[in-house]
Formats: C-alpha cells, sequence, structure tokens
C-alpha cells in the first residue's frame, strides 16, 4: 500500500462529508510519487508487444517467426501455435455484476481464424520495449482473406433482433401499451432517423497489465476499474483459483469504461509471463487501443414520438440498428432511459443487430443513455416546435413520479428543480423562440436544452470494506477499488472521518488491492455510491464497537452508559459529561489496534418497492458561422439531482468533465470503418478528435442536493456519467435554435452546416 499524503484541511473536520476537500492524492499525482500499471519498478521485468492482425475477416496461412526470435534479447514469440490454449471462457456478463467480465467470448491466438483487424495474432516478449517492438514488425504473417462486414451500410441486410443484449442484462425488447394505438391517437408526430458514429474511449493511460509470477502465485499490476473483476476473469481463462492471483491497481488514468471489462491482453500477459519465466509488462500503444479495449458502436435509431395537442406524450417508438462483434449480442442500452423519463402509455423500444468485423463493443461513459436521449431529446424540441410550446414546459408536462416501464415511483426525483433552476441560471428566457432571430455579426446565436437522467445502477453484489483504529489515534479503511480519477480516495476519506468520528487528517483510505476486501467494478456511475456504503458501514461497525467496549468497561468514564447516548467528535467520545478518546481506551487495554469489517448488501431487483434513476437539465448557447460552417459553444449550463453529494468539488468536475464529453459527442468525437479494410480509419489523437482547453466554453453546474433514503445508507445517486447524457442533444437544438437547421447525425460537423 502506498500512503496517501494526508488531506490538507481548512479545520477541524467534523462534517467532512459535504465539504470541498481537496483531492488526497493530488500532491502524489502531480509530483508522480503515484504509480500507474505499467509504471510499477519490478526486478527483471521484461516487454511484450502485440501483433495485430491486419485483415478484418479470414484466416492465418502461416507464421513465420524464426527472423523475430533470432533477434536480440526476444524471449519468446507467442502465436496460435505455441500459445497454451485457455481453461475457459467466462461468459460476457457486465463487471458490476461481481462476476469474471471479459470484454468479450472470444480468446484470441487459440485459432488460425481472424475476426477483426487488430485481433491478437503474435505476441514479442524481449527484454526493453524498443527490442519488443522491433521484433514485432519481424513477424511475418500471411493471411487467406474473406470479404469483412463492418459497417450498418454493409450489413443491415442480415440484421437481427437479439433476446438480450449488454451482456444479457437488458431485454432486446422494451414494450408497454399499444404502440400502434398511441400513435393513431397522436395529434401530432415527430419521425426522424438519428445516426452515430462509433466512438472510442481515449483515457490519458492506455491499458496495461504487468503479470508476475511467484511460483505458482500470480501478481498482476493492471490498469482496471475493479480488481476482483480482473482476479475472477484470469482465473477462470487460466484455470488457476482465486486465492492465487492478487490484482493490484492503486491508481487508474481514466477509463471511462475501456477498463470495465477485462479485456484479453491481460490474460496473456499471465501467459507470456508463465512461458518466459520472468514479468511481464503488456502496455498498449495508443493505436492498439482503438481494437482492444471496445468501442461504442455505430448506430442508428429511429424515433417516432406522438403527443395530443396539449403536449402530452402517447407514444415513442424507438428503434435501434448497430453493429456488434461476430460473438456478443452487445448493444450499448439506448433505449433504457429513453424509455422511463416520460409519462407516456405506449411505448416500443426494439434493438437490432449486424454480425460484423470487429471486436464486442463495449460500455463508453454514458453507455446508451448518451445515444439514446440524443435522439430522444432532439424529436422532443421537434414536438415542442410543432405544439409552438416551449422545450422546458413540454418536459414539464410529461414529467412522471414513477418509472413507466415498472409502475414504481422514483427513489427520489428533484428533476423539476433541475428545468426551473437550470433554465434560471443559464437565463433561458433571453432565449429567442424562433430560429434565425439572434445574430451578432456573422455569427448565428441560439440556445438549446435537453433533459438528462441516468440509472441508479447498484451492483450485482455486497460491497465489503474494513476500518481499522490504531493506539495512536490514526485510523486506516480498506476497499479493494482503485482510485480511478474520480476522487474516490478523498470522499472515502471523509466518509470514514464523519463515521468514526474523528478529523480527516487522521484518516487514510487504503485501495487498489484484491488482498483487501471486495468492491465490485466501478462503473455505471456506482463507485462514490458503493463504495461510501461499504466504508460508511465498516467505519460505523468499529465506532460502534469502540463505545460497546467503553460503556461496558468498569474502568471507563463512560462505563454503563446507553451506547446510543454516546456521540464522538475528534476521537472522543462523550456522553453528558463523562468522555474517553479511542486512544485512551486502547492503551489501556494494551491494544495495538481494533478493527471492524462492514458490508452493504445493495437493494435487489426482484423485490423492489421503488424506481432509481438520476436526473438532470442541460442547456447550450452555440455561436454558428453559416459560411464556414463552424460552431463554437459558447456557454454550457447543467443542473443535477444527484441525491447526496459527498464533496461539491469532485462531484462538479465529474459533471464538468462529462458536459465537456458530451460536447466532443455533439462535434468531434468519430471512428469510421473503412468498408473496404475492415479497418478504423482513425487510430490517434491526431485523427480522432476530443475536445480540448480550446473547445472548452464555461461550464456551469448547479448540484441540487435530494434526499434519497432508498439508494444506499448515504443516500449517494452518482454524478460519474449524467453530465454527458443530455448535452448532445442541447447543442443541436441550440444550432437548430441559431439557423434553422435540424441536424440528426452525430458528431455535427462542418459539413453538415454548409
Ligand atoms: Mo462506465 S462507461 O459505466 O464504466
Amino acid at each position: 500500500m502506498t500512503a496517501a499524503p494526508m488531506a490538507p484541511t481548512a479545520g477541524p473536520s467534523r462534517e467532512a462529508v459535504g465539504q470541498s476537500f481537496d483531492r488526497v492524492d493530488g500532491r502524489a499525482k502531480v509530483t508522480g510519487a503515484a504509480r500507474y500499471s505499467a509504471e510499477i519498478p519490478i526486478p527483471g521485468l521484461t516487454y511484450a508487444y502485440v501483433v495485430g492482425a491486419r485483415i478484418a475477416c479470414g484466416r492465418i496461412t502461416a507464421i513465420d517467426t524464426s527472423t523475430a526470435l533470432s533477434e536480440d534479447g526476444v524471449l519468446a514469440v507467442l502465436t496460435h501455435q505455441n500459445l497454451p490454449r485457455v481453461a475457459t471462457l467466462p461468459p460476457l456478463i457486465p463487471s458490476l455484476a461481481g462476476t469474471a467480465a471479459p470484454g468479450q467470448t472470444f480468446f484470441p491466438m487459440q485459432d488460425d481464424i481472424v475476426h477483426y483487424a487488430g485481433q491478437q495474432v503474435a505476441l514479442v516478449v524481449a527484454d526493453t520495449y524498443e527490442r519488443a517492438q522491433h521484433a514485432a514488425s519481424l513477424v511475418r504473417v500471411t493471411y487467406a482473406e474473406t470479404p469483412s462486414v463492418t459497417t450498418i451500410g454493409q450489413g443491415r441486410d442480415s440484421a437481427y433482433e437479439p433476446e438480450s443484449i449488454f451482456g444479457g442484462f437488458m431485454p432486446g425488447r422494451i414494450e408497454r401499451g399499444n404502440i400502434q394505438a398511441g400513435l393513431d391517437h397522436a395529434d401530432v408526430r415527430v419521425e426522424a432517423t438519428y445516426t452515430f458514429a462509433a466512438n472510442n474511449h481515449n483515457p490519458i493511460e492506455p491499458s496495461a497489465t504487468t503479470a508476475q509470477w511467484q511460483g505458482d502465485e500470480l501478481v498482476l499490476h493492471d490498469a482496471t476499474q475493479g480488481v476482483n473483476a480482473t482476479q475472477m476473469t484470469v482465473a477462470r481463462l487460466l484455470g488457476i483459483p482465486l486465492s492465487r492471483i492478487r490484482v493490484i491497481s492503486q491508481y487508474v488514468g481514466g477509463s471511462f469504461g475501456s477498463k470495465a471489462m477485462v479485456h484479453n491482453h491481460c490474460a496473456l500477459a499471465a501467459m507470456a509471463a508463465r512461458e518466459v519465466g520472468r514479468p511481464v509488462k503488456l502496455a498498449l500503444t495508443r493505436e492498439q487501443m482503438f481494437t482492444s479495449v471496445g468501442h461504442r458502436e455505430e448506430q442508428e435509431q429511429q424515433l417516432a414520438v406522438g403527443a395530443t395537442r396539449d403536449g402530452r406524450l402517447t407514444a415513442i417508438r424507438h428503434h435501434k440498428i448497430s453493429v456488434t462483434s461476430r460473438f456478443d449480442d452487445w448493444a450499448e442500452p439506448s433505449l433504457g432511459v429513453s424509455s422511463q423519463l416520460y409519462a407516456c402509455p405506449h411505448y416500443q423500444g426494439i434493438y437490432r443487430l449486424i454480425r460484423g468485423n470487429t471486436m464486442t463493443p463495449t460500455f463508453m461513459r454514458a453507455p446508451g443513455e448518451a445515444s439514446g436521449m440524443f435522439a430522444l431529446e432532439c424529436a422532443m424540441d421537434e414536438l415542442a416546435g410543432e405544439l409552438g410550446l416551449d422545450p422546458v414546459e413540454l418536459r414539464l408536462r410529461n414529467r412522471t413520479d414513477h418509472d413507466p416501464n415498472s409502475g414504481l415511483p422514483w427513489s427520489s426525483s428533484g428533476l423539476r428543480e433541475c428545468y426551473e433552476r437550470g433554465a434560471a441560471r443559464f437565463g433561458w428566457g433571453e432565449r429567442g423562440t424562433d430560429p434565425r432571430t439572434r445574430r451578432e455579426g456573422h455569427w448565428l446565436i441560439g440556445s438549446g436544452m435537453a433533459s438528462a437522467a441516468y440509472p441508479v445502477a447498484p451492483p450485482g453484489s455486497p460491497q465489503r470494506a474494513r476500518a481499522r483504529l490504531y493506539a495512536d489515534g490514526t485510523a486506516v479503511v480498506q476497499a479493494a477499488t482503485p482510485e480511478f480519477g474520480t476522487g474516490v480516495t478523498t470522499v472515502m476519506t471523509q466518509v470514514a472521518a464523519d463515521a468514526l468520528g474523528m478529523p480527516c487528517e487522521r484518516c487514510r483510505f487504503e485501495h487498489g488491492d484484491t488482498d483487501l476486501p471486495s468492491i465490485a467494478a466501478a462503473v455505471g456511475s456506482a463507485g462514490a455510491a458503493m463504495i461510501s456504503a461499504a466504508v460508511h458501514s465498516a467505519a460505523t461497525a468499529l465506532r460502534n464497537q469502540m463505545i460497546a467496549r467503553a460503556v461496558g468497561d468498569r474502568g471507563s468514564p463512560l462505563h454503563g452508559a446507553n451506547p446510543v447516548d454516546v456521540v464522538v467528535r475528534d476521537g472522543v467520545m462523550t456522553a453528558g459529561t463523562a468522555a474517553e478518546s479511542y486512544v485512551s481506551l486502547l492503551q489501556r487495554h494494551f491494544l495495538p489496534d481494533a478493527e471492524a469489517t462492514g458490508s452493504w448488501s445493495p437493494p435487489g431487483a426482484a423485490d423492489a418497492e421503488y424506481a432509481m434513476l438520476t436526473f438532470g437539465a442541460q442547456f447550450a448557447e452555440v455561436a454558428v458561422d453559416p459560411e464556414l460552417g463552424l460552431i463554437r459553444v459558447r456557454r454550457m449550463t447543467g443542473a443535477f439531482a444527484p441525491g447526496r453529494v459527498l464533496n461539491p468539488k469532485t462531484a462538479t468536475g465529474q459533471l464538468m468533465g462529462g458536459t465537456l464529453w458530451g460536447l466532443g459527442q455533439a462535434l468531434l468525437e468519430a471512428n469510421h470503418m473503412d468498408p473496404d479494410t475492415g479497418r478504423w480509419a482513425n487510430s490517434s489523437l491526431g485523427e480522432y478528435l476530443v475536445a480540448v482547453n480550446a473547445d472548452a466554453p464555461d461550464v456551469d453546474v448547479e448540484l441540487i442536493e435530494v434526499d434519497d433514503p432508498v439508494v444506499n445508507p448515504l443516500g449517494v445517486k452518482g454524478v460519474g456519467e449524467i453530465g454527458q447524457v443530455g448535452v448532445a442533444a442541447a447543442i443541436a437544438n441550440a444550432v437548430h435554435n441559431a439557423t434553422g437547421r435540424r441536424i440528426r447525425k452525430l458528431p455535427i460537423t462542418i459539413e453538415d452546416i454548409l
């Protein structure tokens, strides 16, 4: 465990939760003391370099590794001809479930078949990275190529309706009411098709795994959102006991879903290390990230929305077609939140998939919500125009207090406040209702808005943490989760301090190791919620244990007090005028420490009495140069109701980051398959554009706290993804307001405006 530096604080922290603490790992990160998975110094380390398939479909007819093997420093060249077979291929289940979670149900180098370009076909191990990279260029692979399918255009005729999607987590079809009747009853209808380019995650830290065998024990340093998911997946693939594999991942340099599932390079590193008898580091290059860790799939969504003249929705028909891999029925669940957000009696959502020559797509920030809500919220804007209603008013008229799919009431909402306060903050009232009414020089100015919503997705398994109090008055709280860039280490220090009744400065959060109590992979914006629940539970159990010891101890001033009357502040237990510190109690009994574990079992879906979503409303102002086709986003406002806010600074950072990512989704981020070669057109940050500072306008975030006693002990609903959800639609709607042009594709590019 690396000791995270103590939090700089303004003073005694009796109520740490809710305060904008600085990051406890900030200093370690800016000084380079925080180590990432590819930076762990290990004696005798060797380096693996992946050779990816140059074709998208076909067979390997020959591999000549002799030249590569004869190079200095090369220790092994692994191919399908000599790599051992994997023991089992676990099913595709999202990592949040707390099980093995492979990124796809295909493991490379098990036979001679090529399913997608970039698929690992050889792995070179050498004593330096440069030698491995050079030798990889000398591996001669001969292919027999057959035609590939990689785009919707190529595969449309072969599309099928899957039974389930998203690793079997979601049904392939969602229906309520009678969609045709709903559309027939509508006074006004909007029908449109929305297209979406594929997207790739580009976290600053590319994925990397370092594998080290110590006898028959395996230690992995892996860049992952969940060490237990890596542990379980690699154990299954290699056929080794869970007790023989330890996964360490303290710091992760961004992930956004690319490190949620456990991708093939991870077990390959372990297999290579076993082959060469030395530790192996396998770090993906930026280019390899585009073909090795999943992506957001290319998709098309068809939407038909019907409403009465007074703006009540009667029907939403939302169909999606997208490209998946040859092995898995994966679609991001674009029809989830779109089916839940509005009161609408008739709904039909249908997914259709095309088997293509790509790897299995995966989670990518707001997976499904960010695309599905673009379609729905653009259609709502069109509908508002048709009805002559203000877009905010249309949404208020269709707001619902319960989930229209299940009929269950929301555990909490805050959506009305989000609309109202977001609109006030943004100055929505100053917007010109009709398009092309605001001008500044040659710039056309427009404003748009959209709703945002994101599921509260509790993990599928209990979450655990451990708290330990030392006789010198310091405390450590432990859980397996990595610090994946969100501020989880900081926030958990705050949660632990409050539950123990101690100042943050004397508490430390240890994390990122399967030797610590298990935590599911932090996905679905669930990290802060599930980890805080476990930490709160462990720290509360320890405080109660200390109180019980004191009141039962004849030597304590608290002897005989009622435990419920005891409060703890600054490490001192007090009941009335009697008081004793944790330190005094431990020292009097010659105890070096005291310890407790805590566990939080998420509410099960089967007996749920509430439905859970996080809500928000987002607003954007754009300036469009119609001659040059330029779009500048001038400002964005979001109001969000994420339950309880544990740390406004880190929460706002998440929401601002999500909002800026939404800007990238709206205007920049795109990857396209070259249908002739079946390869991605973009494989670098020079070509795959992401929003940078020059693109970033002012982002204004309002946090609206809502009380939610249902979701988890601290009432946390999550902020990781909702910031992105409504942005692209708000921008597209603003472009329409500015120009009168309705653009139904993402990203919106210069050509779309001209
Ligand atoms: Mo997040 S895209 O659910 O890992």
